[in-house]
């Protein structure tokens, strides 16, 4: 594969690399891949579904690099990206879409590293990830699919309060006196993750036209157990209603109001 082919989005702190703001990427590199370079006021200051919608464009890789903890700008503006991009990185794997696609890297004053440096060891990292399937004329439908109902997951608020209150879970007891281990946490959000990315492409293709259990259990290829599981809980959340039965069949459509 020509390395040129691949796309790189760097979103890149402002207060990094400050010297570097007039050509921060050398000829050199240039050859080697296409980057574009934002610049944000702070890192935590880019929103998760930024960062989908870039993979959703086609972007193979996306590089964000912000002030080394413990110092931001925004107090912890660094440590909330950090956090995001933990969960990021599981809906980039429910998508289809190989977590290392994404990267987070610290860069402080007396950084030793030059900017030039992590962009060309996050290019070699992608050249072993390849292109991505959403990139070109023609991108994957599934992941494309899927990506878009992470974007919509993403944008669930509880999914980010949930991502937001990692430390207070699990560094303090809660009033019954217990406290959630890192490993329980991390169970507890792979589960909600999961279960609201299934619910939010439910959501896309039933916006599409009425669907029946059986229409979704084939093209999300799960069991239509599962999908009708998923469906009773959607119900009752507001998010999808029932259409018209045809036959025996009931076939649903998705509400507006989630
Ligand atoms: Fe640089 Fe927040 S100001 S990461």
């Amino acid at each position: 594969m020509n390395p040129k082919n691949l796309r790189i989005v760097c979103f890149m702190c402002n207060w990094v690399f400050c010297d570097e703001k007039e050509s921060p990427v050398s000829q050199e590199s240039q050859i080697l891949f296409d980057a574009n370079i934002v610049r944000v006021m702070c890192i935590g200051r880019v929103d998760p579904i930024i960062i989908l919608e870039t993979f959703e464009k086609g972007a193979d890789g996306v590089l964000l690099i912000g002030c080394t903890p413990p110092d931001c700008h925004f107090i912890e503006g660094n440590l909330y990206a950090e956090r995001s991009v933990v969960l990021l990185k599981k809906l980039l794997a429910l998508a289809g879409l190989d977590p290392e696609r994404l990267e987070l890297r610290w860069s402080s004053p007396n950084e030793e590293t030059s900017f030039d440096q992590i962009l060309t060891d996050f290019a070699v990292q992608m050249q072993k990830v390849g292109v991505s399937p959403l990139s070109g004329e023609s991108p994957n439908e599934q992941v494309l699919l899927n990506v878009l109902a992470a974007k919509n997951a993403a944008a669930n608020f509880r999914l980010r309060v949930l991502a937001g209150r990692e430390r207070e879970l699990t560094e303090n007891t809660n009033v019954y006196g217990e406290k959630i281990s890192q490993e329980e946490f991390n169970a507890l959000t792979d589960e909600v993750v999961k279960a609201e990315v299934i619910r939010q492409k439910i959501h896309i293709l039933t916006r599409q036209k009425p669907l029946s259990v059986k229409d979704l259990a084939a093209i999300i290829q799960m069991k239509p157990h599962s999908v009708l599981r998923h469906i009773v809980d959607m119900r009752r959340k507001g998010m999808i209603g029932l259409d018209r039965v045809e036959g025996t069949t009931p076939l649903y459509k998705a509400l507006e109001a989630q």
